[in-house]
């Protein structure tokens, strides 16, 4: 057959195979129609429950709302995510096309995960506040564009809110003492100082006072005696705002952090470790047992402990990991007070080292902008937030202490936050086109697993599975920028251990500490600033290693499976190319890959070409219907 007949061959069965596929999506009409009405009921609900995000995402209908905080809210979410899981069971799921049964089977367990978790709902749910998460950090009154009158009121709307919000917070904190389910004290005591910034003597002293001054002089509201009383009765609600704070310090002080666990632990909530398990459960969207999460942390670092000693002593040093880099600190060749140097570094690796070799690995790259920046704040080492559809996705780096950032761990950062990882993952999901509910997700984890899930073993795995791929890839140019790569990678395993260790073995803080000293790259504040952090949110730093795991599993089996069929770079593109999702979903994606790639002749471009009569409708479905989520 020459090339002329293959290509010919393809266009009629491409014809036939969209012929079938328009009579299947004809055929599906009420499905898919009562899908995209469910899930847009759906995404408007949740939008007007967490109204200061519907606000960050451009939907401006609820800007004089806040969050609320009540158990009663616990029942009426129940309820609600009930009345939605009736309507998507009636969905009849053989009607929907693959790309919307991908919709309607993270819809179920978007509901269902919550429905099971809202059974724990009085147990961290009722502490909304500690110093990682809380209305004192987070999710504030919030001001959306345009500036006219209206606007103004809704936001002196929402300063008044902050007052019911902190009645809310001090009802759960009251019911979380009578049930002996606090926070320990280690989630609390950085908390009055953080609350204390929102409060100051004067209101124009606050930021939440700003929109009335020259914002308010340039917005639409023009009137010169409807500006002074707008400012007046903004300057009373910011007294008002600032009292709320003030009243919140006053229960959390004197009410609450007298009152938390003695235990570091939430087996103190529940010694049959049914909720640890469930926190576990919602963070990694699969089922594991903390005593598996436990042993796969111990061999994960006792595998990466070996491959680090193997490169020390290439790198001719004798000694412990810890010693390794403390003897790197004074060498200029890895630390430098520069910050426009830092910058181009990671710039120079992202643009010339990792970009040009990335097509090698991945196919049908989008074409999505992203900028390098320094971090405007003082929060985590390196960051990454979306892109949209008019803004490039930004890669951000800490330089608030350029000295304790090692030029060696530029390459790992790099892939981790920007190429293959979170700005390649997001790219993809720009581009498949997500329903609005999978688009934006709405993060909580101090209601863990009372909330709707955000599938972070899908997005961290895959940042995690990029830091390795690097190595396939050739990116690290030599031993120092590979004990880079397994100082992250260490971490993220010693993780399992010790966050079992708390939650589950009952380790003290302490012991949890000296485990992370012992064998991580960090030193003491922080390691003990890392413990805090898993002390207060159980379950969620286990989901990076365990979903790089889980994608690597994938891997394995389709490669195993598919000998010489198998092809990376569609790998890669059957992980990407849907967006997040619960790992038993994208297991069921690669598996159903798998099953087709097996049948497909070994030259077929596609598998289209090759079926009989039955299987062509299916196979050649699923192509179409990728392609349209691709371009
Ligand atoms: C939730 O539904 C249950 C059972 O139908 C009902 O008893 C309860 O009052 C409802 N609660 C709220 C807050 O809507
Ligand atoms: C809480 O702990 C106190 C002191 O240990 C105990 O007296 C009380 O019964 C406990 N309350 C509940 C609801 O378990
Ligand atoms: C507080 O606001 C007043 C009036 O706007 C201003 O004079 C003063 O400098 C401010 N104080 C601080 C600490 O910013
Ligand atoms: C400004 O607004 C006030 C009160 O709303 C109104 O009485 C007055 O006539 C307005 N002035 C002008 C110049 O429009
Ligand atoms: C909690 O921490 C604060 C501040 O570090 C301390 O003053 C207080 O005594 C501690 N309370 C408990 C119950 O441990
Ligand atoms: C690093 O740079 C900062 C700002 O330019 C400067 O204040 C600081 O003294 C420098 N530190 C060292 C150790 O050179
Ligand atoms: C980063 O690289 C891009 C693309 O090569 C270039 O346009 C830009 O000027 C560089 N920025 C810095 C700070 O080096
Ligand atoms: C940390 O290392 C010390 C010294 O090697 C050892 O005694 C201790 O048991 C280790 N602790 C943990 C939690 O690994």
């Amino acid at each position: 057959m020459g090339v002329d007949d293959i290509t010919r061959n393809n266009v009629i069965l491409m014809v036939f195979c969209l012929t079938i596929s328009i009579v299947e999506i004809e055929v599906s009409a009420d499905a898919s129609e009562s899908l995209v009405s469910l899930q847009s009921d759906f995404w408007d609900w949740r939008m007007r429950n967490n109204p200061t995000s519907s606000t960050y995402d451009g939907m401006y209908k609820y800007n004089d709302l806040m969050e609320e905080y009540s158990l009663e809210e616990f029942q009426t979410k129940r309820n609600k995510t009930l009345d939605f899981l009736a309507r998507l069971y009636e969905i009849e799921q053989d009607d929907l096309d693959i790309h919307e049964k991908v919709n309607f089977d993270i819809l179920k367990d978007t509901l269902e995960t919550f429905t099971e978790g809202n059974l724990w709902a009085e147990y961290g749910a009722l502490s909304p506040i500690s110093f990682i998460t809380g209305i004192q950090l987070f999710g504030g009154p919030s001001f959306a564009p345009s500036a006219t009158r209206g606007d103004f009121e809704n936001y002196i709307a929402r300063l008044y809110a902050v007052q019911k919000q902190v009645d809310g917070i001090k009802s759960l904190g009251r019911r979380a003492i009578s049930l002996n389910r606090t926070l320990h004290n280690v989630s609390m005591t950085k908390v009055p100082e953080q609350i204390d910034e929102k409060i100051f003597d004067r209101p124009e002293n606050s930021s939440y006072y700003s929109p009335f001054g020259d914002f308010l002089d340039n917005s639409h509201v023009t009137n010169d005696s409807d500006r002074t009383y707008i400012r007046n009765r903004g300057k009373e609600a910011v007294l008002a705002y600032m009292n709320a704070f003030r009243d919140l310090k006053n229960f959390i002080v004197n009410e609450y952090m007298p009152n938390t666990r003695k235990e570091y632990g939430v087996y103190a909530w529940d010694p049959s470790n049914e909720y640890y398990k469930a926190c576990l459960k919602w963070h990694l969207s699969f089922d594991m047992t903390p005593a598996d999460v436990h042993d796969v942390g111990l061999k994960e670092v006792d595998r990466i402990t070996k491959e680090m000693h193997k490169i020390m002593s290439s790198l001719g040093f004798e000694g412990t990991v810890a010693a390794f880099f403390a003897s790197l600190e004074d060498d200029s060749r890895f630390y430098t007070n520069d910050t426009v140097k830092i910058l181009k570094a990671y710039n120079d690796t992202v643009f010339k080292r990792i970009n040009p070799v990335l097509e090698n690995y991945f196919r049908d790259i989008p074409d999505i902008p992203l900028n390098i920046e320094a971090a405007s704040y003082d929060g985590l080492g390196g960051g990454y937030s979306s892109a949209s559809e008019t803004s490039p996705g930004v890669f951000s780096i800490n330089l608030f202490r350029p000295l304790e950032v090692p030029l060696f761990e530029t390459m790992v950062l790099s892939l981790h936050e920007a190429n293959p990882g979170h700005h390649l993952q997001n790219s993809f999901s720009l581009r498949a086109d997500l329903p609005d509910f999978r688009k934006n997700p709405i993060l909580s984890f101090a209601d863990v697993p009372n909330w709707f899930p955000i599938y972070s073993a899908y997005m961290e795995g895959w940042g995690l599975y990029s830091e390795y791929l690097g190595e396939e890839m050739g990116m690290y140019k030599d031993g120092y920028e590979m004990m880079g790569r397994y100082s992250y990678e260490i971490l993220r395993a010693s993780r399992l251990v010790v966050d079992t260790g708390l939650h589950y073995m009952r380790w003290t803080r302490e012991e949890a500490i000296l485990y992370l000293q012992n064998h991580t790259a960090l030193a003491g504040g922080s390691a003990a600033n890392e413990i805090d952090r898993y002390i207060t949110w159980p379950g969620q730093a286990c989901a990076y290693k365990l979903g790089e795991i889980k994608i690597k599993e994938l891997r394995q089996r389709a490669e195993r499976e598919l000998g010489d069929k198998f092809d990376l770079k569609e790998f890669h593109y059957q992980i990407l190319a849907n967006g997040g999702m619960p790992m038993s979903v994208l297991e069921r994606i690669v598996n159903s890959w798998i099953d087709t790639t097996k049948q497909s002749k070994p030259t077929s471009g596609s598998p289209c070409l090759v079926f009989g009569h039955t299987l062509v409708s299916v196979y050649c479905f699923i192509s179409i219907l990728f392609s349209i989520i691709s371009i």
